[in-house]
């Protein structure tokens, strides 16, 4: 056995006429007439190889332990397929088991089982239809997130998940130490002291690699990060995870207006990509998790993207007639309620808002001349809400500095980060867009903890 062996998909594309041999795991068995139907399936395409046995080929013995959720090798002929929905089957004269399932106990097998239940058993849930659509998704849109910037000259730049400094400013951070112990009762620290601790000083688990790929933008020009972040903030919704990944591109010689246009090109591209590299699982998606799929994926890639400022959007939702439940003015941080009216209800399609105030973002974004509002932007998307946020950054040492006492930050901290400023300063821009988001809108999971394989959230951290 080795792996390049020919794979479901391969096997579906093939002319009828030659000898296979065909793994995977068995979705179903049907009994009819003396003849076993066994829908096959190995994950590499959403269509299941349909294998006919019949009777007296194979040992009976043998085919009694061909049940849903085993794992089987048939050999045999691949023949045109009278049924409809495939053009060829395998037609079996030859049968490993590798591996049975008690159906009786097989957790996949239950019918209607709710994402919450098929959560549970995460673990095994990739066998299922949604789910290994949802991973062929992410596999292909994390491949179209990097052919997009490796296209256009970007370098893939790795930046650490261990971090001593607070990037969004937040404090919703995991600390990482050595200093705690697992006594008898608990846990126990072996000093209270950051000194003592591994680092020397207080580290977390990081929250965005900004800080540290726009030092290589600083240098290398364009770039990007494609990895992990954390946060610690106790959102129990269907659009936060504790354990995350972000695509962070940062472009020197860049404003805000070439970051949203990189911004729009990008979600563009990588949507028009995956629905045609995945349009059977799109597909799939479209029939049985969201029925506007489809509409709204290809109304992306033909449509401009909707900008207009904070300003504008305060207006047009104060004077919108709806009863949010959050009640919006000029300087509240917009919630989802009010993002999701904008982009689905005001404006129909993605929208990118811009120049919010200053006291609802980030210490290190570009003030605007009015003082009040800095050069931010964030993608809004139907059913989705906020995609991606971003902006220019302060490139002044001085305005900087003041922002940074303005706002009680650690200014000796973030001394590197200063530098960045001191030496060599140039305009740059750059935005985070994260991946599970982004995988919500395309394939339509309702939950962002279905679109990852293993999520982790508040309570969450089994398998
Ligand atoms: O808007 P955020 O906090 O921006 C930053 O982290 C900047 N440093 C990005 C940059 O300019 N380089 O996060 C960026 C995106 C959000 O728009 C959202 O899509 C996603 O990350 N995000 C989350 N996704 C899942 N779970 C969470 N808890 C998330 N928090 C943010
Ligand atoms: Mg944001």
């Amino acid at each position: 056995m080795d792996y390049r062996r020919s794979g479901i998909r391969e096997l579906l594309a093939s002319a009828p006429g030659v000898r296979v041999e065909a793994f995977g795991w068995v979705k179903t068995r049907r009994d009819s007439k003396g003849i076993t139907f066994v829908q096959l399936n190995d994950g590499s395409c959403f269509a299941d190889l349909q294998v006919v046995v019949e009777a007296g080929v194979l040992p009976e013995e043998d085919l009694k332990r061909v049940g849903t959720g085993a794992c089987v090798r048939f050999g045999g002929e691949l023949v045109a397929s009278p049924g409809a929905g495939q053009s060829v089957e395998l037609k079996a004269d030859d049968l490993t088991v590798f591996g049975e399932a008690d159906p009786t106990t097989y957790p996949l097998q239950k019918k209607g089982a709710t994402m919450e239940f098929l959560r549970e058993i995460a673990h095994l849930r990739v066998r299922g239809n949604t789910f290994g659509a949802v991973s062929r998704v992410r596999n292909r849109a994390s491949w179209a997130v990097h052919k997009f910037f490796q296209e256009r000259g970007f370098s893939w730049i790795h930046t650490p998940i261990i971090t001593a400094s607070d990037c969004e400013g937040a404090g919703a951070m995991f600390a990482v130490t050595s200093l705690l112990e697992h006594g008898e009762t608990g846990f126990k620290m072996r000093s209270t002291d950051p000194a003592d601790d591994f680092f020397g000083k207080p580290a977390y688990l990081t929250v965005s690699g900004q800080l540290n790929v726009e030092t290589q933008a600083l240098g290398l020009t364009n770039v990007y990060t494609f990895g992990p972040t954390f946060r610690a903030e106790n959102s129990n919704t269907a659009r936060h995870l504790a354990e995350f990944w972000m695509i962070e591109p940062e472009m020197a010689f860049c404003d805000l207006e070439g970051d949203m246009n990189l911004a729009e090109e990008f979600v563009r591209e990588v949507v028009g990509d995956v629905l045609e590299a995945c349009a059977a699982d799109i597909e799939f998606f479209n029939a049985r998790i969201e029925k506007e799929l489809l509409a709204t994926l290809n109304h992306v890639v033909s449509s401009p993207f909707e900008r207009m400022t904070y300003t504008e959007a305060v207006d047009h939702l104060v004077n919108s007639g709806e009863s949010f439940e959050h009640p919006v003015e000029w300087g509240s941080d917009l919630q989802s309620e009010h993002e999701r009216w904008l982009t689905e209800k005001k404006v129909g399609r993605p929208v990118i808002l811009t120049d919010y105030p200053k006291e609802i973002k980030a210490f290190y974004m570009k003030m605007n001349d009015d003082g009040k509002t800095v050069r931010a932007m964030d993608v809004l998307v139907p059913r989705i809400g906020e995609l991606i946020g971003g902006s220019q950054r302060e490139d002044d040492l001085g305005r900087l500095e003041a922002r940074i006492d303005e706002l009680g930050l650690p200014k000796a901290a973030y001394w590197w980060y200063l530098d960045l400023r001191r030496f060599g300063s140039a305009p740059h821009a750059g935005f985070g867009l994260g991946f599970e988001r982004l995988m919500m809108y395309l394939t339509g999971m309702k939950n962002i903890r279905d679109v990852i394989p293993f999520h982790r959230a508040a309570g969450q951290a089994e398998f």
